[in-house]
């Protein structure tokens, strides 16, 4: 989904900081717009600014600078109860007094909607989170990942414009995360809510979103589709924090137009995609993907280099291999094939030659 201006953004933060000691920024200069009807996922190490942000729009902290609007109105004018936002937060407060029913009934209540539809709403949004038979508990009767389940069909019941949730999964297994992973990305998009999640899980973040952004010290690194963010990151702490990435340091000799050589620190030469690099001399980390690395000289086009390498490790994964080699110096290369009848399966000891397309490796910033 593009980037639309700020008028026409239902969700925009415009230049905002935050500090809590008056001293320390943990959100530094945020700018995003997100259109009507998205999912955007927030995806960071603990600590980066996401929940912050998130109490933010919900209006629960204040920004140190800069502005949040919500469809256009400045936050601090709307007052909490007109602002329409379901919340799911990391310690999602059921009220412990009244019975499940009654939690999930309440928002409903307060928006004065009528006994018999309310009935018919909480019972849809319990049965969603497989919780039908549970409407009589109170809170303390429930484990923790059933008060979460709670916790998310009452963001839901009142179908919110705009639902923040905050590591709403955490407390599942597996089997029920990936379920309600579905549920919730597709009552979003059925509704047409738009949802600013949060996550630790990078696989949750690529398969929920229509676009993830990338924190790290109080910053967005990088905001794209997930697509892009893994097969396109633009600089070295995004190729590191989406999915499995291999490295290999050097200075950059040549840049010229699409493509750039660099010399590695162990002495070889290779091609890259210049990302985040623009002149010769300039230190470099090239990254290339596990799955994008070829063992088999016939699958590469004519003008890619190889490099020597030496098998570590050949680890059998089921659906695909999974190979550590040493690659000039680095002894943590992995590559990753298919188990498909004709694949080999390297032996350690073994000495190969691996190579892959220039523009699957990408020269970023050596910080
Ligand atoms: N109420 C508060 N008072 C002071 N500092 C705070 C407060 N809340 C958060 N912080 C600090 O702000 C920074 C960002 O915290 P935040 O909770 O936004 O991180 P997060 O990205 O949500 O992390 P996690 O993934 O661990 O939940 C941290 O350094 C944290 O210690
Ligand atoms: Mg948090």
């Amino acid at each position: 989904m593009p980037d639309t201006g700020t008028s026409d953004a239902f969700v925009a933060f415009e230049r905002v900081q935050k500090s809590y000691d008056g001293e320390t920024l943990v959100v530094k200069d945020l700018n995003l717009n997100m259109p009507k009807g998205e999912f955007l996922t927030m995806l960071g190490p603990s600590g980066s600014g996401k929940t912050t942000c998130l109490m933010m729009l919900a209006g629960f902290e204040t920004a140190t600078h800069g502005e949040i609007k919500l469809d256009g109105v400045s936050i601090n004018n709307i007052p909490p109860h007109k602002r329409g936002i379901g919340m799911v937060f990391q310690n999602y407060a059921l009220f412990p007094h009244m019975t499940v029913a009654e939690n999930l009934s309440f928002p409903l209540e307060v928006r004065k909607i009528g006994k018999s539809e309310r009935e018919k709403k909480v019972q849809r949004a319990l049965d969603m989170v497989e919780m039908g038979a549970f409407g009589g508990r109170r809170p303390a009767q429930l484990s923790g990942g059933q008060q979460q389940r709670i916790a998310l069909a009452r963001a839901l019941v009142f179908e919110p414009e705009l639902v923040l949730m905050d590591e709403p999964l955490g407390a599942l297994d597996k089997q029920l995360r990936e379920k309600m992973q579905f549920e919730i990305t597709d009552l979003a998009h059925r509704l047409g809510i738009t949802v600013v999640y949060v996550t630790h899980d990078q696989t949750e973040a690529l398969t929920m979103s229509d676009r993830v952004a990338v924190f790290d010290d109080g910053r967005i690194q990088q905001l794209a589709p997930p697509d892009q963010l893994y097969e396109a990151p633009e600089n070295s702490f995004v190729a590191q924090f989406i999915g499995e990435n291999n490295t290999l340091e050097g200075v950059v000799q040549e840049v010229k137009g699409e493509t750039c050589t660099v010399k590695l620190d162990h002495g070889e030469i290779i091609e890259a995609k210049p990302v985040n690099v623009s002149k010769a001399g300039e230190r470099t980390r090239v990254s290339i993907r596990p799955e994008r690395v070829e063992i088999d000289k016939s699958r590469l086009g004519e003008n890619a280099h190889t490099l020597k390498a030496t098998v570590r490790e050949f680890i059998y994964m089921g659906d695909i291999f999974r190979t550590r080699l040493s690659v000039a110096g680095n002894d943590e290369f992995v590559i990753k094939t298919r188990n498909a009848p004709d694949q080999v399966r390297l032996r350690p000891g073994q000495e190969v030659e691996i190579g892959w397309m220039p523009e699957d490796c990408r020269a970023l910033d050596a910080t």
